[in-house]
């Protein structure tokens, strides 16, 4: 019996096999939660993906279902939520992960496009999914809400304006959330991930890589600033906090944003 025994969890983006989303997915069902695993499904390469995730988790003892949940789609949103408590008659913890990582660049570069993109989906997705599942979770007696943001959400990094600007915007639509639905105790907080060691963590390297760099080197020094063991994080290690956040161990914990981030200050 895990400390989440009996609690259902929902997480969006989860489909990639390294990212922080199913590595949360992971850590839920090893504290005992039921899951559902959501993901972007543009055609049959991606259903099956997602599909392959969840036989992983139920081939390791785990309860899981899987769901296409485009996030910037409220309607999606509000059948996935449905679906949901048909399927596992309740809903305790969402975690918010879907992300774009695609509004980065020199500030003048970035478009309408990558700026409106970043909104929709880092922030506006997180408010479809809390319009649609705060509803049932009051009506339920509670619930926890958990939305990744970012280091990048606490602190500045250049040419990242586009994207920090969004996870800046989810802290702040975390705090309001948490004092305006703490009478219905639900909890809302917030993640705020260093550098994780996923498909977004490469292409940051790619990104921040000199001309004429190798990929290892330029791997090794984007974390050289990190103080503890000068590491990128495990998706997993993501995931144990999202644990944690979701369970009665943080019954008294909402409105906070958690750096995890190996003691790395937020800004460069
Ligand atoms: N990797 C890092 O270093 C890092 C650091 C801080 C925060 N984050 C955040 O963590 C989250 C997960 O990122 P990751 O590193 O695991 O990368 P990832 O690319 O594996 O995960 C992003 C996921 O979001 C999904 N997604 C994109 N648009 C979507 C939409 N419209 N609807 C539903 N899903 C959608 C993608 O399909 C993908 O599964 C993101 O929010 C990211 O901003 C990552």
């Amino acid at each position: 019996m895990g400390i989440l025994a009996g609690k259902v969890a929902l997480v969006t983006g989860a489909g990639n096999e390294n990212g922080i989303g199913f590595g949360a997915c992971r850590s839920l069902v090893k504290a005992g939660a039921r899951v559902v695993v959501t993901d972007l499904v543009r055609g049959q390469a991606d259903q099956e993906r997602l599909d392959a995730r969840v036989g992983e988790l139920i081939a390791g003892g785990g309860e899981a279902i899987a769901c296409a949940l485009d996030v910037t789609d409220p309607q999606q949103a509000s059948t996935v939520v449905d679906h949901t408590v048909e399927r596992m008659e309740r809903l305790d913890i969402v975690f918010n992960n879907a992300g774009y990582p695609g509004g980065v660049g020199p500030f003048l570069d970035l478009t309408d496009e990558q700026f409106n993109t970043s909104w929709a989906v880092n922030l506006m997705g997180i408010v479809n999914v809390c319009r649609a599942v705060i509803p049932r979770m009051r009506t339920q007696g509670g619930g926890a809400i958990i939305n990744n943001s970012s280091l990048a959400g606490l602190g500045t990094i250049t040419r990242f304006a586009g994207y920090s600007a969004s996870k800046f915007a989810v802290i702040g639509l975390t705090k309001v959330l948490a004092v305006e639905f703490g009478e219905d105790n639900i909890r809302v907080n917030a993640v705020c991930p260093g550098a994780v060691w996923t498909d977004m963590g490469q292409a940051e390297v790619e990104f921040f890589r000199q001309p004429g760099q190798n990929f290892e080197e330029a791997r090794q020094e984007a974390v050289q600033g990190v103080p503890l063991q000068r590491r990128w994080a495990e998706p997993g290690e993501i995931g144990d906090a999202v644990v944690y956040l979701g369970s009665d161990l943080a019954s008294y914990v909402t409105g906070v944003a958690l750096p995890i981030a190996g003691g790395l200050a937020p800004g460069l």
